[in-house]
């Protein structure tokens, strides 16, 4: 593979042990003939959100009256900021564009601020430089913890965290700070809040999931877009200081099958409207302007192309009076369409394709069979009148360029003190006390402590998904400016109150310390990657750490970092103490916060936080229906009031070992299946590929790229220059582990590239 005659070559690689290609590929939804029927009169209606006004209607009739076909698809296109210029805006007059969740200017997922606005200023420019009428472009991304893709912005806790802390208010200020941190770089618009109920812990995306009820998740579809958009009635509302939101993934997304991302939701009509529909009425009633349809089927059905319920239910029966955005070439999955075609998802109700690189095809087929009749004129027209609707009521048509509206270019707010302050109060309010034998929290700070856990001193494991690029992996603490790591926060809290604290990170001590915390949990993964067969914490290496405190007699509080509640039960009963902290985000110091008391013996801050998850008494206790008998229930959380003691629980998994079939492989799903990595090397540079683009002396670069879903693969490039090498390496005992297979596949799939 060094061979520099490969050059050019991007090769899709999958390796298996002993297993099938089954294991990687996305399964497909079956049964569209047995989809059940929609009745639209069963579904809510809403207040339909911001009022139609005449005067915004007769402007977009007028713009409309003088636009060409072409300039009309060019509206419902959005392209990907890696994938398309300000030059191409200017010629096909497209009307957004977004970075996915590894795009940024120049590549870079760590270019500063300002590049970023002088890059919207550019795609801006061109979007209003033209003889027909000018229509300026809207930027998408995912602002979905904070202004999560730009270096030194405040990032929150993920909406799980979010979800246990009950207050409303607290997630309505987080909105208008990610807004405002947003105006600062340019950029109008999120793809937040995800309303999903998740129903199956499995899901690879539950961390962005309020809670599995569904009255909780409508509450907080309101209060976030309050806060992102303002309050719908007031002057606040699309002022210059809010964006537009995105309520997703339309709808079932929390629902599929086995917790499968995109994958399939058989519940009846009653539950996808009660459980996985809850928030939408509440989100439409606050006014939210865009929806985006969900990468998920419904009995077999994929939501890109189905009309009942975008159209019939979601546009019609709730009065949805702004725009529906497909997801991430999420129209490709419809039968019969691919990224470059596709006018059923269209005719179906999707307003404007998320077409990231294959936009140019789709385009000039989009206006083709708009030409031949294959989508109504009248739908095109629709689509366009509820896009230039949401682009009017925005203002961005009064708006000067980017960096000349207010709070632009104001970068001092990217991580601003006082909004580092609301961010320390969700941490605080987000941690849910799970046991506390003997009362140990709070800690007296004048003792010594000892810290450790791989998510001791790692702002990244903190933040989690979504963090600088989609995955959130490659991040270190350098990376964020703004940052306090949870061992910064308690180091100053117990040398304040005249403690010792020591980081430890293999948790040897010399002289016993007074208590241990153990910072540890899951690593970052997004999306599908993220998905599992059963919810049992794999690692051991905390475990063996807990159990070596408890046999010492040395009193130990767990803080378990995590993305969905898991089957900890082994942790749990070696500690005296434990924490659910989920990913917290920035402002790791909102835990000594709790933990520590103040330096007087008082206590400083209590805990609030309350799951809004049922946490599973097994790691086969995966979906939340009929999961009577959790190990906590939802709304459990004790408070320093509580009598915190716990019995010792049976550490029953449920799991019999022949659940491991993932496990077999080494590399599935674009990522190395852990504990092996990825190793790229040239010369005597070799690097661990953590980023979706790394580049190695400009003679091998590595990216995340797209095969089935986004980002399944990985792309490797040898410019010819040198010889390089990519192996996928591991610890010498996860090579004795493998070593009892009889046979090992070895499948690449390859495709050459133009
Ligand atoms: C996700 C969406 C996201 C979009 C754009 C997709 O893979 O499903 O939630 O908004 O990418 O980054």
């Amino acid at each position: 593979m060094s061979d520099p005659q490969i050059s050019l070559i991007s090769l899709l690689l999958i390796v298996l042990l002993g297993g099938g290609l089954t294991t990687y590929l996305v399964r497909a939804a079956k049964g569209d003939n047995d989809t059940p029927i929609i009745t639209p009169e069963n579904w809510p209606m809403t207040t339909g959100g911001a009022p139609i006004e005449p005067v915004i209607e007769a402007r977009i009739s007028e713009l409309m009256a003088a636009m060409t076909v072409e300039e009309m698809v060019g509206q419902t296109i959005q392209a990907d900021i890696n994938a398309v210029t300000p030059e191409d805006v200017r010629r096909y007059r497209l009307g957004s564009i977004l970075n996915g969740g590894n795009s940024a200017p120049g590549e870079d997922a760590r270019a500063p601020a300002e590049r970023w606005l002088a890059l919207a200023d550019e795609f801006y420019t061109a979007s209003m430089d033209a003889g027909h009428p000018a229509i300026p472009i809207l930027w998408g991304t995912d602002a979905v913890h904070g202004h999560n893709n730009i270096v030194g912005a405040t990032l929150f806790p993920l909406n799980i965290g979010l979800g246990a802390t009950r207050n409303l208010e607290l997630v309505q200020h987080i909105g208008a700070i990610t807004a405002r941190e947003m105006i600062v770089t340019g950029i109008d618009w999120t793809f937040a809040p995800t309303l999903a109920v998740v129903r199956n812990n499995c899901w690879g995306r539950t961390y962005e999931s309020y809670s599995e009820d569904p009255a909780i998740v409508a509450q907080y579809a309101q209060a976030m877009v309050k806060g992102l958009q303002g309050e719908l009635g007031t002057d606040s509302f699309l002022s210059n200081q809010q964006v537009l939101a995105t309520a997703k993934h339309f709808i079932g997304d929390g629902g599929t099958q086995r917790g499968k991302d995109q994958g399939n939701n058989i519940d009846s009509e009653a539950d996808l409207r009660d459980y996985h529909g809850a928030g939408y009425p509440a989100a439409i009633d606050a006014g939210v302007q865009t929806v985006m349809a969900s990468f998920s089927a419904w009995h077999g059905q994929r939501m890109h192309g189905c009309k009942p319920l975008l159209t019939d239910v979601l546009k019609e029966r709730m009065g949805f009076n702004g725009f529906v955005v497909g997801d991430w070439n999420g129209h490709a999955q419809v039968p019969g369409c691919s990224t470059k075609s596709c006018p059923a998802a269209f005719n179906a109700g999707i307003d404007m394709f998320m077409a990231p690189d294959d936009w140019r095809q789709l385009y000039k087929n989009t206006v083709a069979q708009v030409m031949s009749g294959t989508i109504p004129r009248s739908r095109l027209e629709d689509a366009v009148r509820r896009i230039l609707r949401v682009k009017l009521r925005l203002g961005l048509f009064e708006k000067p360029k980017p960096s000349e509206r207010p709070l632009a270019g104001n970068y001092a707010l990217l991580g601003h003190p006082n909004h580092q302050t609301v961010a320390q109060q969700a941490v605080r309010e987000s941690l849910v006390l799970l046991k506390n034998n003997g009362n140990l929290l709070p800690l007296q700070t004048d003792q010594t402590i000892l810290v450790t856990g791989s998510g001791a001193d790692n702002i990244s494991q903190q933040t989690g998904v979504w963090t600088l690029s989609r995955q959130g992996t490659g991040n270190t603490n350098e990376n964020f400016p703004n940052g306090t790591s949870i061992w910064q926060g308690l180091r100053s809290a117990i040398e304040f109150g005249g403690g010792t604290a020591i980081l430890s990170m293999d948790g040897s001590y010399k002289r016993i310390p007074d208590a241990a915390i153990v910072i540890f949990g899951e690593t970052p993964y997004a999306e599908f990657k993220g998905d599992v067969d059963n919810l049992n914490f794999a690692s051991n290496e905390e475990l063996l750490l807990l159990q070596s405190f408890q046999s010492a007699g040395i009193p130990t509080v767990a803080i378990f970092l995590s993305g969905r509640p898991l089957w900890v039960t082994p942790e749990i009963n070696a500690a005296t103490a434990f924490v659910a902290a989920w990913l917290p985000g920035t402002a790791g110091a909102g835990i000594a916060d709790v933990l520590m008391r103040k330096p007087n013996g008082a206590i400083n801050f209590d805990f609030k936080g309350k799951l809004s998850f049922s946490w599973p008494r097994t790691a086969t206790q995966t979906a939340n229906e009929n999961n009577d008998e959790p190990l906590f229930s939802f709304g459990y959380g004790l408070t320093y009031t509580d009598d915190g003691n716990l019995p010792q629980f049976p550490e029953i998994s449920g799991l019999d070992g022949s659940e491991e079939s993932t496990g077999n492989a080494f590399f599935a799903l674009g990522k190395p299946m852990a504990p092996w990595s990825l190793q790229a090397t040239v010369g005597e540079t070799s690097r661990t590929v953590m980023d979706a683009r790394v580049q190695l002396q400009n003679a091998l670069t590595i990216r995340a790229i797209d095969r089935a879903a986004q980002e399944d693969a990985q792309q490797f490039i040898w410019s010819g220059e040198k010889r390089g090498a990519i192996a996928i390496t591991g610890p010498a005992t996860a090579y004795t582990a493998a070593s009892h297979y009889d046979a090992m596949n070895l499948v690449i799939q390859y495709r050459e590239e133009a």
